[in-house]
């Protein structure tokens, strides 16, 4: 089937999906082995209709399009996904921001990035800070298994691990601690597209907060000198009653693309 043909009939059958037409070309682009421009300049390029009816059929179910083409763009690096991990998304990028700052002012040489998932933090770390020496975690096999693809596919060493938070990280010496853990409530009612995601990279708890607040514990157990941590939009004031009664730390909190606070940092200054 030719693009202009799939785009058409992308827009048609997927009316509800804005973003269809630009779908089919990552679509063609990933089954053509053409850059996106290339595919621009060549609309009459060919793929196997069926390919195109797949894509189709399963956006139609809201299956999220990067479990489609098993690709995620994250800081401007191409990661493998797929429904064993989370789908990396934009404002995980400003973690990561954060994180690159804090570890150029602390000179930091090992960070221990826990709740993983497809790896995209510490992928992403090792790939900008190359000389960092970065451990990766999580609590589900399946998403170190797809961490692992990715650092392959970047070509960078990272040391992997299976572990309930803190539960298997016996070294105590890590500069850094990064973590965008699980944090929507147990109850809340997501939409269907969301739902393809593993049902433990989404719920936090009870609260949505636990699995948080377990972390801020184990970093102020534990070694580390600088914390960077993911929260939903809703946790602030949660995150800041815990930090505002502690001594000798410097901390902030990161605002995401819509305005809400979504992350914070603490640098303990002893
Ligand atoms: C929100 S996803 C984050 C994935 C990735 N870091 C990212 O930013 O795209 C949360 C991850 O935490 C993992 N997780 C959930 N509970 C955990 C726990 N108790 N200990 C370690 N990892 C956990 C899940 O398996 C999932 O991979």
């Amino acid at each position: 089937m030719k693009l202009k043909e799939a785009q058409k009939k992308a827009k048609l059958e997927l009316s509800h999906i804005e973003t269809a037409a630009k779908e089919c070309l990552w679509l063609y682009a990933k089954h053509s082995g053409k850059s996106k421009v290339a595919l621009i300049a060549d609309d009459e390029i060919e793929i196997d209709g069926a390919v195109v009816e797949d894509f189709l059929a399963k956006r139609k179910q809201n299956m999220p399009f990067e479990y489609i083409v098993n690709e995620a763009g994250f800081y401007g690096y191409d990661f493998f996904v797929d429904a064993r991990c989370l789908i990396p998304r934009p404002e995980t990028e400003l973690l990561v921001d954060r994180a690159l700052e804090i570890a150029k002012e602390l000179n930091a040489t090992s960070l221990l990035d826990i709740c993983t998932g497809s790896g995209a933090i510490a992928c992403t770390l090792k790939k900008e800070l190359p000389d960092l020496s970065v451990t990766a975690s999580d609590i589900s096999e399946d998403a170190l298994s797809v961490a692992r693809i990715n650092a392959e596919k970047l070509n960078i060493d990272i040391n992997f691990l299976l572990s309930d938070l803190f539960v298997n990280i016996k070294d105590d010496s890590f500069d850094i601690l990064t973590a965008n853990p699980p944090y929507i409530q147990n109850s809340y009612k997501l939409d269907t597209n969301v739902l393809y995601e593993p049902h433990n990279a989404l719920f936090g708890g009870e609260n949505g907060a636990e699995i948080v607040e377990a972390a801020i514990n184990g970093f102020f157990e534990r070694g580390f000198k600088a914390f960077v941590c993911e929260v939903g939009f809703d946790q602030r004031e949660r995150v800041l009653a815990r930090l505002e009664k502690l001594k000798n730390i410097r901390y902030g909190f990161y605002k995401d693309y819509a305005e809400f606070d979504r992350g914070f940092w603490i640098i303990k200054e002893y």
